[in-house]
């Protein structure tokens, strides 16, 4: 976890402004102010191919809020374990999970530098009551990730284990994918939840040749088919309504999907 100002120093260092990062094209899709030039150049040709990228990113978002809200809200989810956290923004998860429980505790995880300097800033800004923290790691060491999170959540208790638009960042081998997921899950415990939203291999045309541009201009994204990110889900109950684009997540209020199927698909489901 992060400590002291030569952390920053450190961490200021390694930020590479000259490439596209993943946690500041979001943050400039998202119309935030947390981007660079680089960043900006990758979002406006990527938005040339298809202009309904921002709306996308606003509607991930929004699936992030409704599941956090439904897991401490109706699932009495108390502990969120969120890896690929991104830059703070409005309706942060812990903001979202302790306005319904004050006394919730969330580890977030990221890799990037800048999303660790700005953490340390917002995101440990917390109730009285819970606890936000942070954690340096690469998704792709989910055993780091899980002694890390050791520290600060008690793994007798169930835990939200979130995954929201970064596994087609860190693998585009769907089995590595698989594995991931395996090894973060295995050590929670029953009644633990697993929220996964991904891009997903849809028919859109449109967006598909956007994700081609993404690579193009050194920001690549692996998109798996809905079925592969759906047998993500194989060893846990899927909760309604399933995979889903994420707009159809329990639209709030009820009926107001009325935008066309997003291409992202996510879910929630229970370890049994
Ligand atoms: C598209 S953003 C999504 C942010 C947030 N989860 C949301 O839904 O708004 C992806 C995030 O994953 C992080 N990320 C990408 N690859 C990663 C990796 N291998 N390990 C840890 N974090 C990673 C990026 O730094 C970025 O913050």
């Amino acid at each position: 976890m992060l400590d002291g100002p030569s952390d920053d120093l450190d961490l200021a260092g390694r930020i590479n402004f000259d490439r596209p990062q993943s946690a500041r094209v979001w943050n400039a899709l998202l119309m935030g102010k947390d981007n660079f030039e680089a960043d900006r150049r990758a979002v406006e040709e990527i938005v040339k191919v298809d202009p309904g990228m921002p709306h996308y990113a606003r509607q991930c978002r929004a699936f992030l809020v409704r599941t956090v809200r439904f897991l401490a809200a109706e699932a009495g989810i108390r502990q969120f374990l969120d890896i690929g956290t991104g830059l703070p923004t409005a309706q942060n998860t812990h903001e979202v999970a302790q306005a319904v429980a004050p006394e919730s505790t969330i580890v977030y995880v990221d890799n990037d530098p800048l999303v660790l300097l700005h953490a340390r800033a917002l995101l440990t800004n917390t109730t009285p009551e819970g606890l936000s923290t942070y954690v340096e790691a690469d998704v792709r060491e989910p055993e780091t990730i899980i002694a890390a999170a050791r520290n600060v959540l008690d793994f007798t208790r169930p835990i939200a284990v979130m995954l929201l638009g970064i596994l087609g960042h860190a693998t585009d081998d769907y089995p590595t994918m698989r594995r991931i997921l395996d090894r973060l899950m295995g050590p929670v415990p029953s009644g633990s939840y697993l929220v996964l939203l991904d891009g997903a291999r849809t028919e859109d045309k449109v967006y598909l040749d956007a994700i081609v541009r993404c690579a193009e201009v050194g920001h690549p994204y692996h998109l798996r088919t809905p079925r592969q990110l759906e047998a993500c889900f194989q060893d846990l109950e899927l909760v309604e309504p399933g995979l889903v684009p994420v707009n159809r997540w329990r639209p709030d209020p009820p009926g107001s999907d009325i935008d066309p199927p997003c291409n992202a698909y996510g879910g929630v489901g229970l370890k049994p």
